[in-house]
This record gives structure tokens, C-alpha cells and sequence, in this order.
């Protein structure tokens, strides 16, 4: 292990319906992360992606916190925390704005951003991201990267995500009352991306699937930008809860079934064992009663976002396919199902990353974790670390800086 240099430190928090789990990381590169500790606690005061139990949350967040803690060996003080539920929006924007200098610079990005993100937010809520998606200059080609070229007018179209303020007010509660401070607040599928998506996908144009145990969500890149989000509150505890009711057993044992032998597969016809629902004897069921199950709710969950896919014409964008990931991808088969659906290759996201990662953390569940540290890395990477005065502006700069690196 590298030494630990405190200015390298990182933590995220993924804060999600089934599990709170906090990744303590340090810089080793420009896009790279050691991770020191893993922290994970069962999370019990969320529903659908949101906090409901507020007490409840911060007991999670303080668990997989000292958990964390005592692995890593580092007194976390700061973090960067994942969003999502069904209170997300987004929209694309326009913003125009002259060349102060005759040569775009850095806060001439940060105007047109600031331009971009001029529109009527719907009462009760903020911006989240301003996504820059393509620059122009004076009416020519589109720019990924206009820094240093010359011209009078500069153009922006910008992915504008929105998030309810109470729901974001009640994730930077939860973690300053488990005492810890909120270095910023990710949408958890840009995170995913980060942690799934090659970059010859995101440049091509790719679907990401995340399907989590309270919301799916989908985010579709082309050009190495966001073209489109949207959350479906349909994922994982779904599944779980259908079994319960069609196999008359406990939540508990569904769960247990549905990772032991979870498959969409129609045909396979072994006999396993459930647990009543009032407890105590087993039952003996075929694995073909649960496939017909999962099928079922796996093609129900798959036509929501295909339908998204159709009327928002999303389809063109996704050249590369659709990537599934988050727990739910674990689902055996699903991946076949959504190929029936999509009509596109689909394949199941793992962690893409350059170095090995320990082996317990190679799997879907943690990409959104992996992802937000893989997003704060690119925040913190700024060139523009001038001309701050005071707190108000450093805040508003430092959100703009971090807008702006959502796109370099
Ligand atoms: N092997 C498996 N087969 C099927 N489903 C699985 C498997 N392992 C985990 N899951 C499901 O994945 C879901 C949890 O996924 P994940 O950890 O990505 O969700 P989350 O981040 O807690 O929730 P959300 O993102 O919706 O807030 C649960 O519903 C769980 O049952
Ligand atoms: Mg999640």
C-alpha cells in the first residue's frame, strides 16, 4: 500500500435502499484509487431511493461508517454521497454568452454554464448537474473542448439535472448528524457510468441500466456526455416481494431464494426448498414457478424503460448497446430478456477499472460506491483554482468548477 497522504484521502458514500456502503479511497493517479476500507451496513430508512426514516439512516450511515473506520485505519471526516428516487428530472438547456477576450477561457465556460442553467426550476427544486453536452463558437462545429479557441459568441447544450431539495436536504442531514460533512452530492447513475461504462462506449453511445433494490436507473451517453436520465421506481425489492406473495413465504426466505436461485429462465425445472410464510416448515417448489415469477416482473420492469427509450426517441443514441448493472443485474438471465426487448446487444456491467480491486468488491452491487470516487477524482482535477473570494462564492465556484469537470 502506497503511503497515505491525508490531502489524497477520499470517501464516498452510496447510500441505497438495501445497503449504505462507504468506500475509503486515496488518489494514486489521475484516474486512479486505492481503495483502504469498505464499510456496509443493511440501510433500513429508505424507500424507492429516498429517505423516509431519518433516524434510521443516520444509524446505517454511522454503522458502515466505523466499519469503514476500523478497516481503513482513517478517521473519515468527509465524503462525497450519491442521489436518486423518483424525484429526479432532467432536461436539456441552451446558453449563449459573448467571448469576453476574443479567446474562451475558463470563467467564460463558467458564464455559459451559468447561462445554460438560467431556466424556470419547477418549485421545490434544485440543480443538481449541469452536464455540458456539446459547445459551439460563433455558429461553427460543435466543441467538445473550447478552451483557447478564438471567437465572439459561445454556445452551450447542457444536461440539466433536478433533484426535490427536501429529499436533498435529507441526505446531507442524515450524514452531518452521523458527522459527516458533504464534500458533494452525486446523481448515483453518473457515478455507475464512471465505474462501468468503457470510454469507447460513452463515446459511441450506450445505455446504463442500474438496477438497484429501489429504483432503476437508466442514463444514456453518446460523445462522452449525458444525453438523457431517467428513474424507474421498479427494481431488485420488487422481485423479492413478488416471490413472497406467489410463493406464500417470508420476505426474508424470498430474498434467499432469489440470490440462491434466482433465474428468469422458463424451462429449468429443479425442486428447491421455502420457508412458509408463517414460518417454520418448508415447502417444496420448482424452480420453473419461480422463473415464471421474475419473468414476469423482469419484463414488466424491462417495457418501462424501453418505453422511455421509444417515446423520448432515445434508441439512435445507444450505438454500443445497453449495459445492466446494480445488484438486480445479478438476476440470472436478465440480460437475455432485455436483449428480446431492446433489440440491441446487452451486456451485464462490472467494474471497469484499471487495477485489480480487492475480490469482494468485484461486483455490480459496488459500482455506484466505485463510481462516486472515479467522479470526485475528475471534480477535483480542476484548472480553475483562481479568483475565490469568500464563502458564498467559493461555493457557487467550486459547484460550477465541479460542472465543468463533469465534462472534461
Ligand atoms: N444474486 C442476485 N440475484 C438477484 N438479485 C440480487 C442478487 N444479489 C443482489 N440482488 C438484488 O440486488 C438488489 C440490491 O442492489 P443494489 O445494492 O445495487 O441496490 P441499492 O443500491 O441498495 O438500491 P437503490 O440503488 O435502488 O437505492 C436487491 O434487491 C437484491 O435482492
Ligand atoms: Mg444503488
Amino acid at each position: 500500500m502506497a503511503k497515505v497522504l491525508k490531502e489524497r484521502l477520499m470517501t464516498s458514500i452510496d447510500i441505497g435502499t438495501t445497503k449504505i456502503c462507504v468506500l475509503v479511497a486515496q488518489q494514486t493517479g489521475a484516474d486512479n484509487v486505492e481503495i483502504l476500507g469498505m464499510g456496509k451496513a443493511p440501510s433500513e430508512g429508505l424507500q424507492k431511493g429516498v429517505v423516509v426514516n431519518v433516524a434510521k439512516t443516520i444509524q446505517s450511515i454511522q454503522q458502515a461508517i466505523k466499519e469503514a473506520e476500523l478497516v481503513s485505519g482513517i478517521s473519515i471526516e468527509s465524503a462525497y454521497v450519491g442521489i436518486s428516487g423518483a424525484h429526479i428530472r432532467s432536461l436539456n438547456s441552451h446558453g449563449v454568452v459573448p467571448i469576453k477576450k476574443g479567446m474562451v477561457r475558463a470563467s467564460d465556460v463558467i458564464s455559459v454554464l451559468a447561462a445554460a442553467q438560467a431556466i424556470p426550476v419547477p418549485e421545490g427544486y434544485q440543480v443538481l448537474h449541469v452536464l455540458p453536452q456539446y459547445f459551439v463558437i460563433d455558429g461553427q462545429e460543435r466543441l467538445q473542448d473550447p478552451i483557447g479557441m478564438h471567437g465572439i459568441r459561445l454556445e452551450v447544450q447542457a444536461h440539466i439535472i433536478l433533484g426535490a431539495i427536501t429529499s436533498v436536504q435529507n441526505l446531507v442531514s442524515c450524514c452531518e448528524a452521523a458527522g459527516i460533512h458533504v464534500d458533494d452530492i452525486i446523481l448515483e447513475p453518473l457515478a455507475s457510468a464512471q465505474a462501468v461504462l468503457s470510454e469507447d462506449e460513452r463515446q459511441l453511445g450506450v445505455g446504463l441500466l442500474d438496477i438497484g433494490g429501489g429504483t432503476a436507473d437508466l442514463a444514456i451517453y453518446q460523445n462522452g456526455t449525458i444525453v438523457h436520465t431517467y428513474v424507474v421506481p421498479v427494481a431488485g425489492n420488487h422481485f423479492t416481494n413478488d416471490i413472497a406473495i406467489g410463493l406464500r413465504t417470508s420476505l426474508k426466505d424470498a430474498e434467499r431464494v432469489k440470490i440462491e436461485h434466482g433465474s428468469v429462465d422458463l424451462y429449468e425445472n429443479k425442486d428447491i426448498q421455502v420457508e412458509c410464510a408463517q414460518g417454520g416448515n418448508m415447502r417444496t417448489i420448482s424452480t420453473q414457478t419461480l422463473g415464471m415469477i421474475l419473468h414476469a416482473r423482469a419484463q414488466e420492469l424491462l417495457h418501462l424503460v424501453r418505453k422511455e427509450i421509444d417515446n423520448k426517441h432515445l434508441k439512435i443514441y445507444c450505438t454500443s448497446g445497453l449495459v445492466i448493472t446494480g445488484g438486480g443485474s445479478l438476476l440470472n438471465g436478465i440480460d437475455v430478456v432485455a436483449k428480446g426487448i431492446f433489440d440491441m446487444p446487452v451486456r451485464i456491467g462490472n467494474l471497469h477499472v484499471s487495477y485489480a480491486l480487492p475480490g469482494t468488491l468485484e461486483t455490480p452491487i459496488y459500482a455506484t460506491g466505485y463510481g462516486l470516487l472515479l467522479h470526485a477524482l475528475k471534480t477535483r482535477q480542476t484548472p480553475f483554482g483562481r479568483h475565490v473570494d469568500g464563502p458564498f462564492v467559493k461555493r457557487v465556484v467550486s459547484r460550477m468548477k465541479s460542472w465543468v469537470n463533469d465534462f472534461f
